[in-house]
C-alpha cells in the first residue's frame, strides 16, 4: 500500500493484547497528535517523538509510566530516535524521568555521542531541564510480584512471559518525503538490572536509512542478534517496503524470534507485520485512521 503523501505508523507493542480498546484508543491519540503535526508542516521527527511521548504518558502501554520493572523493582527504560539522514539518539536504562523519547532526542540534537545510558542518562537529563519523575504504576509492581510468586528464574523470565510485552514506536513520513522513526520501550518484567533491550540500538529496534525506516517490538535479545531493523530497511534498497518487512520477519520466524515491526519505505509504502499472536498499531495516511489491535491466535 502507497501513501500519497504524509504518513504515520504506530505500534503499541507485539506479544498479547490484554485490553484491546485501550490500546486502540491509545494508538489513536499518538496516531492523530503525529499527524496533526505533519499537517502543519513538522518534520517526520517533530511527529514521531510527539506521538511515541503520547504512548509514553499512557499507562496502558511498557514504556514511560507504566514501564516493565527489572528484577529488583527498577523502572529502567530504553527509547531512540532515528531520521533517514543517519541522525541518532538513544539513552538505555534511563530512570526517573517522564519521557525518555524526550531525551533521546536531546542526545541526538545536543550532543555529539548516539547513545547515553544508566546514571549517565539520568545526569544527562536533568541537566536538560528532565525533572525527577516515578513511572511506577501499581500495575507494573502487579506484574513483578506475580512474576516472582510463579517461581520463575530468579534471572530471567521464561520466553513465555515475552508475550506480555508493550515496547512502542512511530515511523512518519513528512511533506518532504523525509522519514524518521522513535521506539520507546520498558523493557521485559524481572529482568537483570543493567539489561539492555534491543529499542536503543541502532539497526536493532530503530534504524532509518535513505531507503526506508522501521521501529520494532518485541524480544530484544534475537531482535538484536539479527539486527532486525537494518535487515529489513536494507532488503527495501531494492524491494517495496512491505515484502522487506516479510522477509525479514520470515527469518525472524524462522529462528524463533518472538518480534514485529512497522515502517515506511521511501517511497511512503507502508509496511507492518509480526510473528508474535498479536501486535497493536495503527496507521494516519490520507487524513484517514486505521487501527488494528489483532488477535490471531496462532
Ligand atoms: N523490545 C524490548 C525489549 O526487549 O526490551
Amino acid at each position: 500500500m502507497r501513501s500519497s503523501a504524509l504518513g504515520i505508523i504506530c505500534h503499541g507493542g507485539s506479544g498479547v493484547i490484554k485490553d484491546r480498546q485501550a490500546a486502540a484508543q491509545g494508538l489513536a491519540q499518538a496516531l492523530e497528535q503525529g499527524y496533526r503535526l505533519l499537517r502543519q508542516s513538522a518534520r517526520a521527527l517533530d511527529a514521531v517523538v510527539a506521538a511515541v511521548k503520547v504512548m509514553e504518558d499512557n499507562p496502558i502501554f511498557n514504556c514511560g509510566t507504566g514501564s516493565n520493572l527489572t528484577l529488583d523493582g527498577k523502572a529502567e527504560m530504553d527509547a531512540a530516535v532515528m531520521t533517514q539522514k543517519g541522525r541518532f539518539g538513544g539513552v538505555c536504562c534511563i530512570t526517573d524521568v517522564r519521557n525518555p523519547i524526550l531525551v533521546a532526542r536531546k542526545v541526538m540534537t545536543e550532543t555529539d555521542h548516539l547513545l547515553m545510558c544508566g546514571e549517565g542518562a539520568t545526569d544527562f537529563a536533568r541537566k536538560m531541564g528532565f525533572e525527577k519523575h516515578d513511572v511506577t504504576t501499581e500495575r507494573a509492581q502487579k506484574r513483578l510480584e506475580r512474576l516472582r510468586q510463579e517461581g520463575n528464574s530468579p534471572y530471567f523470565p521464561g520466553l513465555e512471559k515475552m508475550m506480555k510485552l508493550g515496547t512502542v514506536g512511530a515511523v512518519a513520513i513528512d511533506k518532504h518525503s523525509q522519514l524518521a522513526v522513535a521506539t520507546s520501550s520498558g523493557g521485559i518484567t524481572g529482568r537483570l538490572p543493567g539489561r539492555v533491550g534491543d529499542t536503543a540500538v541502532i539497526g536493532a529496534g530503530t534504524y532509518a536509512g535513505p531507503s526506508g525506516a522501521v521501529s520494532c517490538t518485541g524480544h530484544g535479545e534475537p531482535i538484536m542478534r539479527m539486527m532486525l531493523g537494518k535487515d529489513a530497511v536494507d532488503r527495501m534498497k531494492t524491494l517495496p517496503g512491505s515484502i522487506a518487512v516479510t522477509l525479514a520477519l520470515s527469518e525472524a520466524r524462522r529462528q524463533k524470534a518472538l518480534c514485529g515491526m512497522v515502517g515506511f519505505d521511501a517511497r511512503g509504502g507502508i509496511c507492518f507485520g509480526h510473528t508474535t499472536p498479536d501486535m497493536s498499531y495503527g496507521y494516519m495516511v490520507g487524513d484517514r485512521l486505521f487501527l488494528f489491535t489483532e488477535d490471531k491466535k496462532k
